[in-house]
């Protein structure tokens, strides 16, 4: 389906082309003067230069033109040459007629649909979720449910951090603690057990112990560090220790994001690209890129262009350990040869920028991803606490991803079982459903490169620009039209009449925003711009409310079309709510 301002500016294009004027004069904008229109056009004042005439002549004789034109209640030729331009309800009705028989409401597929790599949630192995990967899982579940929705074929990976330090922390801690294990036997040869030796409880007990030692006994940090190349290296009882803590870990992390509504197409990690690291390391030293430096091995990736410092590359440390540089560019290795993504996109903190900068460039300078491959760093800001710092535990530790979920369920649990008669069981279900939404809107609603303050008094309110105000629109619409059905109505396509009053207009103008909505959240990597518009879609929707009375209309074909509106908002809110990762309850 063509967007409407489309079909709008074809009509005022072949009006221009009519009167002699270049037709590319004709296209029109969404108007910055909603009091006095909701359609402009200024080609008027561009043309003057060329044609030698007055602007004013010139949109004159087009509104002229225009004048009987169905599409239109009114264009009005203002000074200095300006087209305000108010279209008729009944080409609106029309318009939104048809976005209700499509399938998607008139977004349409792009026309060459790519495969998308998508890098995002970045978990660490063995450390506890945190506050900081709960950006890159919303918003690159958001991006992912976007693109698919425009047709693209996209591969969501996790990419878990699983071939650090943290994994020989982890092995040095528990070599001291039970140094009998069969892991820690040289000499043993048979297999190993398939129980880990430890439970995701002990095992986020060990990390923070091991760390907090490592930091203060030197002899301790070299021991992990000895772990770490050695496990990397591929020492059987560590790479047997690896697979416990990888399945303990991602059994747990599994229950989280799904606790997120977030999903993966693939739990790779960074180890996954240890068997493609030596043929890499090979084919940059053979062709020339990797020079040693300081006893590592790196590849410069400065450009001419640069004004400001960009490191080189570095792909091995002197002891031969993997670096992040190294694991990300494998990766690269592996992701091209199996799906030879069009694009790939990582959703990471954006004080990686530079790992992201020199890793994509080493990546296009070595040839180990195509010329033409889009590499694109989707950075996010940090999430901050209300005094501005990153957001803090109240005694100032890192704050848990699932007690920050569970602190919200509470809160939310409160306001709803206050406001609400329902049992206990829904009210838990719908407080979940509630605040999930409430903390990825308040989110999403951010331009993702922007830090915010998470504030969750502000994001749980049912007033305001809020995840609980969208829902809570929806329930609205959705217990209308129950209401509708329980009384025998039919909820019926082509129901729809010409808008009698403003806000009915207002609502289906808004309506009408929809594919423009979607199609720059798309090409913008930007689930921010489907905020805008639902809050935009919902505030109308509930100054129409306010205005009309639905149920007790007397003219049934008047309520029926009140009903197809109503439908049709609500397909619209769903389907834009679905594609920022949360859902509406019944009630609420
Ligand atoms: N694990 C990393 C972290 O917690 C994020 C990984 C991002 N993705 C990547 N391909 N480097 O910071």
């Amino acid at each position: 389906m063509k967007k409407i301002i489309d079909v709008i500016s074809a009509e005022v294009m072949s009006a221009f082309e009519k009167k002699g004027y270049d037709a590319n004069y004709g296209k029109v904008t969404l108007s910055n003067r909603p009091d006095l229109c909701e359609y402009q056009c200024n080609g008027a004042l561009a043309a003057a230069k060329v044609y030698k005439k007055a602007p004013f002549m010139i949109s004159d004789e087009v509104a002229e033109e225009l004048k009987s034109n169905s599409m239109f209640e009114s264009v009005e030729s203002v000074k200095p040459g300006f087209l305000n331009i108010i279209l008729s309800g009944e080409f609106v009705k029309n318009y939104i007629t048809d976005m209700e028989n499509d399938e998607k409401y008139g977004v349409e597929d792009v026309a060459d649909k790519r495969t998308v790599m998508l890098d995002f949630g970045g978990p660490n192995v063995a450390k506890p979720l945190h506050v900081g990967h709960l950006r890159s899982a919303i918003i690159g579940e958001s991006v992912k449910r976007i693109l698919r929705y425009k047709g693209d074929n996209v591969i969501g990976d996790v990419h878990l951090g699983d071939w650090g330090l943290q994994m020989g922390l982890i092995i040095t801690e528990l070599k001291l603690r039970k140094p009998e294990l069969v892991y820690f036997d040289d000499s043993y040869t048979g297999e190993y057990p398939t129980e880990a030796p430890f439970t995701i409880a002990e095992l986020e007990e060990i990390y923070p112990t091991a760390s907090a030692k490592s930091k203060e006994d030197p002899e301790y940090k070299d021991a992990a560090l000895k772990a770490t190349v050695e496990v990397q290296k591929g020492k059987p009882g560590y790479r047997a220790l690896l697979g416990h803590i990888l399945n303990v870990s991602v059994t747990d992390l599994k229950k989280n994001y799904e606790n997120l509504n977030v999903s993966f197409d693939l739990w790779k990690g960074e180890s996954d690209a240890d068997p493609y690291i030596p043929e890499m390391v090979e084919m940059m030293k053979r062709d020339g890129f990797a020079y040693e430096s300081d006893g590592a091995l790196v590849v410069d990736v400065k450009e001419e262009s640069d004004t400001k410092e960009i490191p080189p590359c570095m792909i091995l440390k002197s002891d031969g350990a993997a670096l992040y540089d190294t694991t990300d560019l494998a990766t690269l290795v592996w992701r091209e040869r199996d799906y030879k993504p069009s694009e790939v996109i990582y959703v990471v903190d954006k004080r990686q920028e530079l790992h992201f900068i020199q890793v994509f460039r080493c990546a296009k300078k070595t040839g180990i991803v195509n010329k033409d491959t889009k590499l694109t760093f989707l950075g996010f800001g940090t999430m901050n606490g209300k005094d501005g710092k990153p957001f803090k535990t109240r005694e100032g530790g890192v704050m848990r991803l699932e007690h920050l979920l569970a602190s919200i369920n509470e809160e939310m649990l409160k306001k709803i079982s206050e406001n609400n008669t329902m049992g206990e069981e829904e009210a838990k279900a719908t407080s979940k459903t509630v605040a999930l939404a409430a903390i990825k809107y308040g989110d999403l609603s951010n331009q993702a490169s922007k830090d915010y303050i998470f504030d969750i008094d502000r994001f749980t309110s049912f007033e305001g620009n809020t995840g609980p105000y969208i829902l809570y629109t929806i329930v609205r619409i959705k217990s209308i039209l129950s209401k509708y059905a329980a009384n025998g109505g039919k909820i019926e396509k082509g129901a729809l009449l010409a808008p009698k009053t403003d806000s009915e207009k207002e609502l289906m103008l808004a309506l009408t925003k929809y594919a423009p909505a979607i199609d720059v959240a798309y090409s913008e990597l930007a689930p921010h711009k489907i905020c805008a518009y639902i809050y935009e879609l919902s505030n109308a929707f509930n100054h129409f409310y306010h205005e009309t009375k639905i149920m007790g209309e007397e003219d049934k074909a008047r309520q029926s079309s009140y009903i197809a509106l109503l439908e049709l908002t609500r397909g619209v809110l769903e389907q834009c709510i679905d594609l920022l990762g949360f859902e509406a309850p019944e009630r609420m």
